[in-house]
């Protein structure tokens, strides 16, 4: 008896997954392995990689183009939440996961498998992601993470491909290990493995060094709708295209590159390198709108909310009840968050330089230093004596 008869298995066309499939046959007696590939905008051909399922073993191969759910549902959400992880990350590997997840679970159901597969290993966020939300989203169904638990080297699982009809990698395979999706790309291992060497300049694809970015700055202007955005440049775009068109405009700047240590779920340190030019400049943007148009309390409540999300989607519970809670705080508070954002793009920096909004609280009359002034001093004086008034009392009993 194996493990599970029929299987859905998490389908990338690289060497693990490509693996996974005769090794969940002839290891683990999986009967039928359905792949699922999904389109995230990595903008890798996905004909080729549905024919190599085939090829490897496969009984029916998969692709399921999601770059419109996967931005409506997963990026702007983490937009309105201003996720950063550790205060810089914008979760694209992370955002991505859940949503693969579903998609399992959908065609598990359509094709009667029993068991879930993904080729994760066992020291990274991933695993915990598809595993958690799988589980969530059907707790009946087995989860099987052959790389988890077959112990090869990279070396090793080449050969035991080959041993199956699967080709090894063409080119020589990058030493690096890389996410990509519409939000960005994750860079891990390789040099980048000693925090102390500088990232190669070969590993960035989205955005230019600042050698070679304009020697001009660009102005670029991103409207939001309740904390959606929705226009560039006064221009209306529909998620997919304004992302993508985003991170052209910025990348080509040099924006949006990060190199940082981070702390994983599993309690290990990691070095990792992202480039995520178009998500980053939204989170700010965002941000700033807020400053313009929440009151100072919601505002300063919600960076509590904000941490706490971003921790649980990174932990991969994106499928939880506390999230939900948190999603609906946060969707009340965008009601209001309408308005424009604009932006000047130079040498690796986009600095906010205006901001305007309908739904504006910025009351000048009040703000101002000039002789329009509506500002009543005199009240400031009561306000004081009042507020001050436990100190007072506290510095007379200390003195
Ligand atoms: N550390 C990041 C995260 O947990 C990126 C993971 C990248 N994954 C990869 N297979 N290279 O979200």
């Amino acid at each position: 008896m194996g493990r599970a008869k029929k299987v859905v298995l998490a389908y990338s066309g690289g060497v693990d997954t490509s693996v996974c499939i005769p090794y969940l046959k002839q290891e683990w007696g999986v009967e039928e392995i359905i792949t699922l590939a999904a389109d995230l905008g990595q903008g890798d051909e996905l004909e080729p990689v549905r024919e190599k399922a085939l090829k490897s073993g496969a009984s029916e191969s998969l692709v399921a183009d999601v770059k419109d759910i996967f931005v409506k549902e997963y990026a702007f959400p983490a937009i309105q939440a201003n996720a950063l992880y550790e205060n810089r990350y914008p979760l694209g590997t992370a955002l991505a996961r859940p949503l693969i997840a579903k998609i399992l679970v959908e065609a598990a159901a359509k094709y009667g498998a029993d068991a879930i597969a993904h080729g994760c290993t066992g020291k990274g966020n991933d695993q915990v992601r598809f595993d958690v939300s799988c589980t969530a989203l059907n707790p009946n169904l087995k989860i099987l993470a052959p790389a988890r638990e077959w112990g090869m080297s990279r070396e090793q699982t080449i050969a035991y491909g080959e041993k199956f009809g699967i080709p090894a990698p063409v080119k020589k395979s990058s030493p690096f290990s890389i996410d990509k999706n519409l939000l960005g790309r994750s860079i891990e291992a390789g040099t980048l493995e000693d925090p102390a060497n500088e990232p190669p300049e070969e590993i960035y694809e989205m955005t230019k060094a600042i050698v070679d970015t304009p020697n001009e700055p660009e102005y670029l202007e991103i409207g939001f709708q309740k904390g959606l955005p929705t226009t560039i440049n006064g221009t209306s775009k529909e998620p997919v295209e304004l992302i993508e068109q985003l991170n052209k405009i910025i990348g080509n700047h040099g924006i949006g590159r990060i190199d940082m240590i981070e702390n994983r779920l599993v309690g290990i340190k990691s070095r990792e390198i992202y480039e995520s030019p178009a998500m980053i400049v939204l989170i700010n943007a965002h941000r700033d709108l807020e400053s313009l148009t929440l009151t100072a309390d919601v505002s300063q409540y919600k960076r509590g909310i904000e941490e706490t999300y971003t921790k649980i989607v990174y932990n991969g519970l994106w499928y939880s009840p506390l999230k939900a809670a948190l999603d609906a705080f946060i969707q009340q508070t965008q009601e209001r968050v309408s308005g424009v954002v604009r932006l000047k793009l130079f040498k690796g920096n986009a600095t906010i330089v205006g901001r305007w909004s309908d739904n504006s609280l910025y009351t000048p009359d009040l703000a101002t230093y000039g002789a329009e002034d509506q500002f009543d001093h005199k009240a400031a004086e009561g306000f004081i004596y009042v507020w001050g008034l436990p100190t007072r009392i506290w510095a007379q009993q200390n003195k």
